[in-house]
């Protein structure tokens, strides 16, 4: 099958042909139908996060079941399936107190199956799958409990977006941060993700929502998806502008969505007396954020991180679901591009150069 191979940091993905073993017991094999261009497997490409090489990157997906392994009882062939990049194990701490997505069984395998083994092979050579997904491929080999079903009548390209993004952008405003009806939201980074925070906020009822980010068609884009205010960081101080525009007290809830040490400054310096900071984005390896200790103390800020937006896949996909179809939050508005596999470095060109809105690579 064909695949996105990463054998070396900072170079292009190859596009080649790979082999895929057969499922092992509780795996599903599934034809990938729609994959999201996300930011997380960037900062792969670049090098600002490690992972075993080679490895078929792509975590945010949808498939067709193909076939199954032994055990496998939740899924059959023909179904259509969000791909969840945290499959928990169902039995480690994290999963026993509603928190799969933290498992431990799975931080603990990272890119490898649950046995510890690979399914991809070039030759030999084993490749790692990226969140146990590695949808940058026509086709691949999951945990089953990385298989949430849905109706064959959903777009399989928005399916694939609540693999990660909406999820993730929504589920961190709605579920890590609770944003209350009425208050003041801060969106530090308009892309994929952080659309989603913005219209995870409009659901929220929020009364002023403040995109902020540095290129101006990011911004224009962020008010159809629920932001009343925009800043451009590039030409003003971002946080002077949201305490002008807070009268003085800064924001209720601040998100940091882009991935650096800086930004997740900026969000925590734009939060309120008693505000709530969510870093959802993933800064470079290493990377320290300075946060004066006593402004904690004494301004009783609540600095939280957010990941997979806290959900549990199998509870929050179908939620939203449900929530795009009654057209309460727009997916289909995010996807502004879609590619062929063969033009994934094209893909990932869009997103360093701060095109709007979702790149979406299709296969069917
Ligand atoms: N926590 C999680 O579970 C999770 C899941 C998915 C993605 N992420 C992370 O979220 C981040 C965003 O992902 P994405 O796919 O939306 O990326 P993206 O590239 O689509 O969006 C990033 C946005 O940040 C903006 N930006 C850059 N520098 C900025 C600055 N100094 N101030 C304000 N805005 C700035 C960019 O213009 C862009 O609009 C990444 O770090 C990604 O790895 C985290
Ligand atoms: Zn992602
Ligand atoms: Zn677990």
């Amino acid at each position: 099958m064909k695949a996105a191979v990463l054998y070396e940091y900072n170079q292009p993905l190859v596009i080649e042909e790979i082999e895929l073993e057969d499922p092992k017991a509780g795996e599903v094999h599934v034809n990938i139908a729609a994959a999201g261009v996300c930011r997380s497997d960037y900062h792969f490409m670049k090098g600002e996060a490690r992972i075993a090489l080679p490895t078929v990157l792509g975590h945010e997906g949808s498939a067709i079941v193909k076939r199954v392994g032994e055990g496998v009882t939740s899924v059959k062939p023909g179904d259509h399936v969000i791909l969840s990049f945290v499959p928990g194990c169902g039995r480690c701490h994290f999963c026993l107190i509603g928190r799969s997505n933290l498992c431990d069984a799975h931080a603990a395998t990272g890119p490898y199956m649950y046995d510890g083994t690979t399914r991809l092979y070039k030759g030999e050579q084993r490749i790692s799958h990226m969140g146990k997904v590695a949808c940058f491929a026509e086709e691949a080999v999951v945990p089953e409990a990385g298989c949430v079903p849905v109706s064959s009548d959903f777009p399989m390209d928005v399916a694939a977006l609540i693999g990660c993004s909406a999820t993730t952008g929504i589920g961190a405003a709605i579920l890590t941060a609770a944003v209350e009806a009425g208050s003041t939201v801060a969106v530090v980074g308009c892309g994929g993700v952080g659309l989603n925070v913005l219209q995870g906020a409009r659901l929220a009822n929020a009364g002023r929502i403040i995109a902020v980010d540095i290129n101006e068609g990011k911004l224009e884009f962020a008010m159809k998806f629920g932001a009343t205010h925009a800043v451009n960081a590039s030409d003003e101080d971002a946080v002077a502008r949201v305490m002008e525009i807070t009268g003085g007290l800064g924001a209720d809830y601040t998100f940091e969505v882009f991935g650096s040490a800086r930004t997740v400054e900026t969000a925590y310096a734009m939060a309120r007396k008693g505000g709530t900071v969510t870093v959802v984005g993933i800064a470079p390896m290493g990377e320290e954020a300075s946060i004066n200790a006593v402004s904690l103390t004494r301004n009783e800020k609540v600095l939280k991180g957010s990941y997979y937006g806290s959900a549990r896949p199998p509870v929050e996909f179908p939620r939203l679901v449900e929530m795009y179809r009654s057209g309460k939050i727009d997916l289909d508005g995010l996807i502004t591009r879609r590619y062929r596999l063969e033009q994934i470095n094209e893909a990932y060109d869009d997103l360093d150069r701060g095109d709007v809105g979702r790149g979406v690579i299709t296969f069917q």
